[in-house]
């Protein structure tokens, strides 16, 4: 999948770009310039040395860009685009930052994209107020390039993102777990943003509203395979490229479709108490167990659904030929990607 403009996948990013056409292009380095700024916090005032640090290590570590992407694709018209695009693009992906520095604490995670974290480094209090920041940030951005409507969708898929991490907490460890439930807490805690990614791109961009709802409809199902996808490289995933070892979603208790799905498949492996899994040896060797019993086919089939019927709602959006190639090729990207 795509990387920052000028990251280290920019080559996966070409095939989009080139389809989405130099405005977006151009568009997505003015975002990456403007979240440099941001995160450099030179309107803090002193002392503010950590958290431009922390901020712009953060930033730096990298990460798709596929949020702002959709925004610009969804909103950007072939020439002259419209105002208030980049700041609506950093203020998603800076809740999207703001939320991984949030969850890493939550997760005490060492690494995320291969790095040391903030939380890793330089400790929960200034992961967490680094986390404030960008958030903050994020609703300042928005409240300057964006009217009411545009703050509100920011603010409600916030609201969600916090649901579905409680959620993802409530659930941790049981075996109870449904598919349903499941995807319910993926809605929440990722389908969310890109829902308000694309809502945001065709509420400020140029479809206007009769577009709106169908492009929001394919943030919602190409947020969902994104994450089921993600859960099945937990389990299956290579270290090299994920930046993670697998199995750290079982060492966490967070119960997603392949174990789900494993569980239904294997009485032995249902019969495993999901607390008892507490090394990453364990981890890695339920891993294997799961990957045998099919359940890493059957979601990746789900995912597939999932695009299917984003396409499905691209198509109903009625939006120009252009967009519409370019948004096939990242739903296609969400789920063909190895990190
Ligand atoms: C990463 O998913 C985490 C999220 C998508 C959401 C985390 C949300 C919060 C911490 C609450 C909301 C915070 C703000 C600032 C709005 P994951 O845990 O499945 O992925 P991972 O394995 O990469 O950690
Ligand atoms: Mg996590």
């Amino acid at each position: 999948m795509p990387g920052a403009a000028g990251g280290p996948a920019t080559e996966e990013l070409r095939p989009i770009l080139a389809a989405a056409g130099p405005v977006v292009a151009s568009l997505l380095g003015s975002a990456e310039e403007r979240l440099a700024q941001i995160a450099a916090a030179e309107r803090v005032p002193a002392p503010a040395d950590a958290l431009a640090a922390h901020s712009s290590s953060t930033l730096a570590a990298g990460g798709k860009r596929l949020r702002p992407l959709l925004v610009f694709i969804c909103g950007a018209a072939e020439d002259d685009p419209a105002q208030g695009l980049v700041g609506a693009a950093c203020a998603v992906e800076l809740v999207h930052m703001a939320a991984l520095l949030h969850d890493d604490v939550l997760d005490r995670a060492a690494l995320r994209r291969g790095l040391p974290t903030v939380y890793s480094t330089a400790g929960r209090q200034a992961a967490t107020a680094t986390g404030d920041y960008l958030f903050a940030c994020a609703f300042a951005e928005l409240a300057e390039t964006a009217g009411p409507d545009a703050v509100r969708t920011l603010s409600d898929a916030s609201t969600a993102l916090v649901r579905g991490e409680l959620m993802q907490r409530a659930d941790a460890w049981s075996g109870d777990v449904t598919p349903g439930r499941y995807l319910e807490r993926c809605a929440l805690k990722t389908a969310s943003l890109f829902t308000a990614a694309c809502a945001l791109g065709a509420m400020l961009g140029d479809p206007g509203p009769p577009a709106a709802g169908a492009l929001a409809e394919f943030g919602r199902e190409i947020g969902l395979a994104f994450q089921i996808l993600d859960d099945v490289l937990d389990i299956a995933g290579q270290p090299d490229q994920t930046g993670k070892r697998v199995g750290t979603d079982l060492l966490d208790g967070t119960v997603t479709l392949p174990v789900i799905l494993a569980r239904a498949r294997d009485p032995e492996i249902r019969a495993i108490d999901l607390r008892s899994i507490t090394d990453p040896a364990q981890a890695e060797a339920l891993c294997a167990r799961i990957a045998a019993t099919g359940a890493l086919e059957e979601a990746r089939e789900a995912a597939l659904e999932h695009v299917a019927a984003a396409k499905a709602a691209l198509r109903r959006s009625g939006v120009d030929d252009r967009r519409l190639a370019a948004l096939e090729l990242v739903a296609d990207g969400v789920v063909r990607r190895q990190a």
